[in-house]
């Protein structure tokens, strides 16, 4: 059972009782989704998903509120072609709930856990490079690049030249076998508080997935697809993620810098942040849904 994060507190910050079209742009299991639409009558609500399964499964749970939901297979990158698509020009919300989904976790053919053995794919929808492909084909200096950016990894370099060693013996090609080099290739005095595996784990999935380009594009098209008043709620799980959603935020919110005075200017400002600090879940909430434990939520109004 896959449990909406931070749900109350999306609901309210995208201030659903106002109606119109709400785009849901990572709908996954549609658990955002069906509160969207059950807070208020007037809504209605386009959900996109990259991932088939995941829209197969969105399109079952919402089934009952029959046309004043949408489903659009595609990435969050294109959200203005897929608004085209659709003929909708403007948007009263917009949520984005990043990462992957319980769905996509807990399915070991999927390859995205560490802790199922399964095919090293990773893939959310149908892109042509899987996390095998990244991992039997790219050079050291990359692999090393994209562990310690995407991952935040301090042992990138060492990890990276395990996983070139074993592949010139035989190709990696299942998540348990990707998880064995990283094990090895830890340093013996190494101890930290996750399993060594996670940072590699994620950067392989961000690069596999190009996460932050997509959100970057996204947050790019969205402010401009909102109508006045209209609110754009994210909820991130890693803190790359946060920081672009933040600096964006905020850059939106400050306007152009004046070049003569150096200051702002005010009426070039787009959008008010609704979230001085990012909204965190409840220790309630991480006990009854541990996947919630990272998650940081920003929101925006335009003005
Ligand atoms: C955390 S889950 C969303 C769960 C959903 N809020 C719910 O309540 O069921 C994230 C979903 O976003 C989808 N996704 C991630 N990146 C995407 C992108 N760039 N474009 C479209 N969908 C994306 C994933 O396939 C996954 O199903």
């Amino acid at each position: 059972m896959h449990l909406p994060v931070l749900c109350a507190e999306t609901v309210e910050l995208l201030d659903t009782g106002r109606g119109g079209c709400y785009v849901d742009c990572t709908v996954g299991l549609g658990g955002h989704a069906a509160a969207i639409l059950e807070s208020s009558p007037e809504a209605s609500l386009v959900g996109i998903d990259r991932d088939e399964q995941a829209l197969d499964r969105a399109a079952e749970r919402l089934a009952g509120f029959g046309d004043r939901v949408q489903l659009a297979a595609g990435r969050f990158s294109d959200l203005r072609q897929l608004m085209t698509d659709l003929g909708i020009d403007s948007l009263s919300g917009i949520l984005a709930d990043l990462g992957v989904s319980s769905l996509q976790l807990e399915v070991s053919a999927r390859g995205f856990s560490f802790q199922r053995d399964g095919p090293l794919d990773m893939r959310m929808g149908l892109g042509e490079r899987t996390a095998k492909d990244i991992v039997n084909r790219y050079a050291e200096e990359e692999l090393g690049k994209i562990f310690r950016e995407y991952g935040e990894e301090r042992h990138a370099r060492r990890i990276a030249r395990a996983i070139v060693n074993r592949r010139r013996e035989e190709p990696i090609v299942t998540t348990a076998d990707l998880r064995r080099v990283i094990e090895r290739a830890r340093p013996r005095s190494y101890k930290q508080r996750i399993h060594p595996a996670t940072r590699v784990f994620q950067a392989l999935r961000i690069e596999v997935n190009q996460e932050l380009e997509e959100l970057r594009q996204l947050l790019d098209q969205a402010v401009e697809m909102l109508e006045r008043d209209a609110r754009m709620v994210v909820i991130s799980y890693h803190s790359l993620e946060d920081r672009l959603v933040k600096h964006t935020l905020r850059d939106l919110a400050t306007g152009e810098i004046e070049p003569i005075t150096g200051r702002p200017r005010a009426e070039s400002r787009v959008i008010e942040v609704l979230t001085r600090k990012p909204l965190r879940p409840s220790a309630e909430e991480v006990a009854a849904n541990p996947r919630s434990r990272s998650a940081r939520l920003r929101a925006a109004r335009r003005l």
